[in-house]
């Protein structure tokens, strides 16, 4: 629609897993389905805004026709497609589940099964979302995710402050009805300012309302 209060937005919106190479055969990931992702993009382009969606293997498409979709399959090649976007977009919203680590090298044969054990190299992926939270300019809004498992509060307002979000979105793997693969979520919404919002256990679609509602209060500096 042409209208709605996102038009004349661009957002970008990372979702889903990568997936690591190990081999032509095997990779490392991780249980993202896309879902909240995908809930996210529609809320968006429902409301007007022009959403481009980086979107990794196998998750979960969006139903909004005008979503532009960048399929991607490292946390390199997400990297890539999300900064050639990210100086063009007003709005930034880091969903996806991005493996830390990678394979040191990618083997180009399948690895034979010899011996009892084996030892894997991995080095440090790419951060995207802190990289190009160095980028941000301040016109542009950055809305992270952090998901946790312990001492959740205090690592979610960390990685607000050390990734240079505006908001960042706590869901926790304790909370029974959060996290990955199911239909619904429950989040704690922390703020730049020092707000902060926590919901109820809700569909993902309605979750997805709330950082949007989140984000319309969010002042932007010109
Ligand atoms: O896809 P679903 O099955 O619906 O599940 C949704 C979800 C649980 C994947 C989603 O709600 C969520 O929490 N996504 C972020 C998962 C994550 O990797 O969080 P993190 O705490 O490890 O990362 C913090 C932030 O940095 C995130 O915004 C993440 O996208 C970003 N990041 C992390 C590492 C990296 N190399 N690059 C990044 O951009």
């Amino acid at each position: 629609s042409k209208n709605g209060i996102f038009a004349g937005k661009k957002i970008l919106i990372t979702s889903g897993p990568t997936q690591e190479a190990i081999d032509p055969v095997r990779f490392i990931s991780n249980h993202s389905s896309g879902k909240m992702g995908a809930a996210i993009a529609d809320a968006f382009a429902d409301k007007g805004g022009e959403v481009y969606l980086v979107l990794g293997v196998g998750a979960k498409k969006p139903s909004n026709p005008n979503i532009k979709i960048y399929p991607v399959k490292s946390a390199r090649d997400m990297y890539q497609s999300a900064s050639n976007l990210h100086s063009q977009m007003d709005i930034c919203v880091f969903a996806a589940a991005v493996a830390d680590y990678a394979p040191k090298d990618i083997a180009s044969e399948k690895i034979k099964k010899e011996g009892e054990g084996m030892t894997l190299d991995l080095v440090k992926n790419v951060d995207i979302a802190l990289s190009l939270g160095k980028l941000k300019k301040p016109h542009q809004i950055h809305i992270g995710f952090a998901l946790e498992t312990e001492n959740e509060e205090f690592n979610a307002k960390a990685k607000l402050t050390k990734k240079n979000f505006d908001m960042i979105v706590l869901n926790s793997m304790k909370d029974t009805g959060a996290g990955f693969q199911l239909d619904t979520n429950k989040v704690s919404l922390f703020f730049e300012d020092g707000r902060s919002l926590i919901s109820n256990v809700l569909p993902k679609k309605q979750i997805a309302e709330l950082i949007l509602e989140g984000i319309k209060n969010i002042p932007v500096k010109i």
